[in-house]
């Protein structure tokens, strides 16, 4: 175990961020998958404090999911200006059954993909004790089980749900790897389990079942394997129908530089963010062979790096990206990293 302090990132373009704490007599431990340190990990989330933890998508900011005041501090460290439902990760489908109510589609869904980067929203059953912050009140809960063996063995720690969003600051690029988690959040959490590269480096993709099965978030699993094990077509992305998703805030996931989309000839106050073989020039290449599964797990650590690369008002251009299997969340995503800024 290591203790951080705080630290302040100077990016190149002169843009001074204050990455951390304005407490800076906090520490924040830095975990391995060492066993005793997985124990620790469950101990501080047992006791009320914040973990950052890895998952096979990208790193969570873990808090125990039947206690407010744990939750409360997630929105606190993450500086969410909203009280977004958030979804709770358990350690398998027997754990998720104790939170939810599983209809047929439901029950399909979760034996195909689960453990998997793959979020059902469910009716939640009150005798869960879940925490009314994570659902915001509402009367469903998002849950998923994670791939991860490590997040798996966290989670069998700690016994019971816990509750993650992304660890990163609010609106900035979602964090792929512990360093990624250190520079946005050192200083507002209690510890930082690190368990390496996140393999599919996109968050999950979420489905909803009101009114039939719905895409309510495009994510790590491709909306045509999902298709298929249903069957039939998912309902469409109803942008703005979903309570407070904050992947429908106009500005997610931004990297301080601005951004353009589709670009297959830059401008000259653009540096360029390859994707395929026809992308001589590009300051970086997301899969130079033009594989979606690559550029997924390349896309959020790629963005950081085009961020420190980008001249004092150079513009980061994207090239065109095709919107089918994993393209889909890759786009959601730049769209997101593109739009106007709040
Ligand atoms: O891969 C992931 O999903 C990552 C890792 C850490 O597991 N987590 C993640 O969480 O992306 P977050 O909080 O950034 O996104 C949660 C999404 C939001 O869009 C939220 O609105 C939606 O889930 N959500 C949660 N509960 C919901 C509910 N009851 N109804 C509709 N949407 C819900
Ligand atoms: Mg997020």
């Amino acid at each position: 175990m290591v203790l951080v302090e705080r630290h302040i990132r100077t990016f190149p373009n002169g843009n001074k961020k204050n990455a951390t704490s304005q407490n800076p007599g906090k520490m924040t431990e830095l975990l391995t998958s060492d066993p005793t340190d997985v124990q620790r990990a469950a101990e501080l989330l047992r006791s009320g404090a914040l973990v950052a933890f890895p998952t096979e998508t990208v790193y969570g900011l873990g808090a125990d999911a039947t206690n407010d005041r744990a939750v409360a501090q997630i929105f606190a460290a993450k500086g969410r200006p909203h009280f977004n439902p958030l979804i709770a990760h358990v350690a398998d489908f027997e754990m998720a059954r104790r939170i939810a109510v599983f209809d047929d589609q439901a029950e399909r869904l979760a034996s195909a993909f689960w453990p998997g980067p793959l979020t059902l929203v469910l009716p939640l059953r009150p005798e869960a004790g879940i925490a009314p912050l994570v659902t915001a009140g509402l009367d469903t809960i998002a849950l998923r089980v994670p791939d991860l063996p490590l997040a798996h063995t966290l989670l069998e720690a700690v016994g019971g749900p816990v509750a993650a969003p992304s660890a990163n600051p609010s609106g900035r690029i979602s964090p792929t790897t512990a360093a990624h988690v250190a520079e946005g959040l050192t200083g507002k959490i209690a510890a930082i389990l690190d368990g390496g590269a996140c393999t599919v480096g996109l968050e999950s993709t979420i489905i909803g079942f009101e009114g039939g099965p719905a895409l309510l978030r495009p994510g790590g699993l491709p909306v045509e394997a999902i298709e298929a094990c249903l069957g039939a077509p998912l309902k469409a992305h109803e942008m703005g129908s979903t309570p407070n998703a904050p992947g429908q805030l106009s500005s997610h996931y931004a990297p301080y530089a601005a951004m353009r989309l589709n670009v297959s000839e830059p401008d000259e106050d653009e540096i360029w963010l390859g994707f395929g073989p026809d992308c001589a020039g590009a300051a970086m290449n997301l899969s130079p062979s033009g594989d979606l599964v690559e550029a997924a797990a390349n896309l959020f650590g790629y963005l950081r790096k085009m961020d420190d690369l980008a001249a004092p008002g150079q513009r980061i251009a994207v090239a065109p990206i095709p919107e089918h299997g994993l393209g889909l969340a890759i786009m959601d995503r730049l769209t997101r990293a593109a739009a106007p800024r709040p």
